[in-house]
């Protein structure tokens, strides 16, 4: 673990005890049949040709992590370094998201990680919103098979097209919300940190509602009354 995980850890520790390590879900607790149907979506994914970013993409990206996992995070689209490889977050990007991950007392390997596109958009550049609606269902299906009990956002692209708002990060950061009845923390995304590590304290504060919410039960929709 790095030095500044090491410190987070260790204020983890303070705040809630030294058993933050958090239990894997085993595979009963998925939806039945979820490991199956999330490989035939994955090659559903990677024969996909519903909008341009197929013309230049190496590979299709689908997803890292355990299909159980009580966490999902959800980023925007593919690097390089991810279409290369085709595993998001394995450029400099996911490695900062891989501390975040250390430092709210998880191993990558417990969490899931997708992306709201599967292709990467040429140069870098942002999704195009027909893009976005394209792909968006795939994701739907991996949160209904996945079903995690805590979504974390990462960014403004994936924050909104989850919510179906159009807010700035600053706005809807570190606040729960709901995606069909699931939490979800839009917090900032690593890539942004890696541009800004002033904004980095903000981003820790929303990880660690999520740890809190993780071990001590999530937050309940609003009632009607
Ligand atoms: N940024 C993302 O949003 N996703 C990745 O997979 C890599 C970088």
């Amino acid at each position: 673990m790095a030095g500044g995980a090491v410190r987070k850890r260790l204020e983890l520790e303070r705040m809630m005890g030294a058993d933050v390590l958090f239990r894997k879900r085993g595979p009963a607790q998925g939806r039945p049949g979820a490991d199956e149907a999330l490989r035939e979506l994955e090659e559903e994914v990677r024969g996909c040709r519903r909008c341009r970013l197929q013309q230049d993409r190496t590979q299709t990206v689908f997803a890292r992590g355990d299909p159980h996992a009580e966490l999902m995070f959800v980023g925007e689209a593919p690097g390089a370094e991810e279409d290369r490889q085709g595993v998001p977050f394995v450029g400099p990007a996911g490695k900062l998201l891989d501390k975040m991950i250390f430092a709210m007392g998880l191993r990558p390997e417990d969490v899931y990680v997708t992306n709201i596109i599967k292709s990467r958009p040429p140069g870098n550049r942002d999704p195009l919103a027909d893009e976005i609606e394209a792909c968006f269902p795939f994701l739907e299906r991996q949160i209904d098979l996945v079903q995690p009990r805590i979504i974390v956002t990462l960014g403004r692209p994936a924050s909104n097209a989850l919510l179906g708002a159009s807010g700035s990060m600053g706005d809807v950061r570190g606040r729960w919300r709901f995606y069909r009845g699931i939490p979800l923390m839009p917090t900032y995304h690593s890539a942004y940190l890696l541009r800004s590590p002033g904004q980095k304290a903000k981003a820790w504060e929303d990880l660690k509602k999520v740890v809190i919410a993780l071990r001590e039960g999530p937050p309940e929709p609003a009632g009607l009354f």
